[in-house]
């Protein structure tokens, strides 16, 4: 049995990992198992059931002598592979194992790519799946899943459960959503920012657009720092020159990581001065179509795309309902946006037509989100029922979750810290600053319906 180090180490690099020992050794037993709260004693190395060899099996719940059988306490094989092998001609035997023996977790990896199947029966999902040299970033995500304390909280229930939604997890395509409205201040930034986060934290690997020459979701996620013009770390690759190029500025090379939520979240930028290049863009002949083929070749790094658009029917707005697959409407449900949303149907419409021209299938409208809703008991119960219902008239659903008018979803966007009596803005989404508090929820239940929606729930 490999050495075990008391202290976790902080970081992992996938460059030390040359073969399938180094492997196992620096990145599962050095940094996985203990990182994931199993101890010494809750793990084996090279396990032999019958003509099964695993190469480590982990417990949750289960000290030696371990049984594995239908009511075996909850267990993740881990199978580590050399750098130079595609895992993707390994998952079919890892599949075998867990269901010859009723093992839950698989985690599979060459120390380059990391994923994590689950068994629902006789077949395996992928779950999980992250870069090697991602998985700091990505260790809480992980621990939700297999981490030694979520397991034994865990009952066996879940196999006939989860059957629903495990099937759905194995669609690993990526999920474009365009967030719009043309009316200004319906929570078209909030909803962008704090639904990335909600669906980042459930381990999904989220990319935000930020599309909008007010570059509110640039620095609702902490991405503008700088107080001047000459220190502008922006201007120079932002949203505008992966649209001005069909070759150059590829999503990996604009988006930038932030840290506005814990996992961090990528984001491609806006910049103000993104008003001035809508002429320049709108000349070009292919500018409708660059997203949606720079997006293209992104799809293994993302599972989700969120993209906020600014409150207008300009090229922007076009652009973002061209590259979506989902859209969602957040509204304050007052009489001005409710009847903008005639505007909106109209322009989906168009978009729609265009992207007949492009042969793509026409935006899937998860429905109008209510936002900014007062929480005032009388108006929820007599006059929200009655706005809700004038929704109907344009002709689109009402989504079931409410974010409702709170000032920790103002304060969160706004947080700021300072520096030799500078104030450095220091925002955060609402789940970092107030996890538990009810805007947290809310934007928790419009994942979960938002992840439904999209067939794409953990
Ligand atoms: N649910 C809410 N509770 C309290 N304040 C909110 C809520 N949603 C948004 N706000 C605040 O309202 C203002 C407008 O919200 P937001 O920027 O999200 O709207 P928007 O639709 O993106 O606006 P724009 O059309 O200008 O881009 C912001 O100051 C934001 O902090
Ligand atoms: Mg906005």
């Amino acid at each position: 049995m490999q050495e075990f180090e008391e202290n976790p180490p902080l970081e992992f690099d996938p460059e030390q990992c040359r073969n399938e020992s180094e492997v196992e050794s620096k990145l599962i037993v050095q940094y996985l198992l203990p990182a994931l709260g199993y101890r010494p004693n809750d793990w084996h190395q090279e396990v032999a059931v019958g003509s099964i060899r695993l190469d480590f099996l982990a417990f949750a719940a289960q000290v030696i002598p371990f049984v594995l059988d239908a009511n075996s306490p909850l267990s993740v094989a881990m199978e580590a592979k050399s750098p130079k092998q595609n895992l993707d001609l390994h998952v079919r035997k890892l599949g075998r194992y867990l269901s010859s023996l009723n093992i839950k977790y698989g985690l599979l990896t060459n120390g380059k790519e990391i994923r994590i199947y689950a068994r629902n029966s006789d077949t395996i999902q992928l779950v999980f799946q992250c870069k090697g040299r991602e998985i700091q970033d990505e260790l809480n995500a992980v621990k939700r899943l297999i981490g030694r304390e979520t397991l034994k909280n865990q009952d066996h229930s879940i196999d006939t459960n989860s059957q629903a939604s495990l099937q759905s997890i194995g669609k690993d395509e990526m999920k474009v959503i365009a967030v719009y409205h043309n009316k200004g201040g319906v929570g078209k930034t909030t909803t962008v920012t704090n639904l990335a986060a909600a669906i980042r934290k459930r381990g999904k690997r989220v990319l935000i657009i930020d599309l909008d020459s007010q570059a509110n979701t640039t620095f609702a996620t902490g991405l503008i720092k700088f107080e001047d013009e000459e220190s502008d770390n922006l201007k120079s690759c932002y949203v505008y020159h992966l649209l001005k190029s069909e070759e150059l500025f590829p999503v990996s090379e604009v988006a930038r990581k932030s840290e506005f939520c814990d996992p961090p979240i990528s984001v491609i930028p806006a910049h103000i001065q993104l008003m001035e290049k809508e002429v320049e863009l709108g000349r070009l002949d292919f500018t409708r179509g660059t997203l949606v083929e720079k997006l293209k070749a992104a799809e293994s790094d993302y599972d989700v795309v969120i993209i906020d658009t600014p409150p207008s029917l300009n090229l922007y707005s076009k652009i973002a309902l061209i590259a979506c697959d989902y859209l969602i409407i957040p509204s304050d449900l007052k009489p001005f946006a409710n009847q903008g949303l005639q505007n909106v149907s109209t322009f989906i419409k168009e978009q729609n037509t265009f992207r007949r021209y492009v042969s793509k299938p026409a935006i899937e409208v998860l429905g109008v989100l209510p936002s900014k809703i007062s929480t005032n008991a009388k108006f929820f119960q007599s006059t929200f029922p009655k706005r809700k219902a004038a929704i109907n008239r344009y002709g689109f659903n009402v989504l079931d979750s409410v974010i409702s008018e709170r000032e920790d979803l103002a304060k969160c966007a706004e947080l700021s810290y300072t520096i030799d009596d500078q104030e450095i803005p220091d925002p955060k989404s609402v789940f970092d600053f107030k996890p538990d508090s009810p805007s947290a929820q809310e934007f928790d239940a419009l994942a979960t319906e938002v992840l439904q929606k999209i067939g794409l729930v953990v």
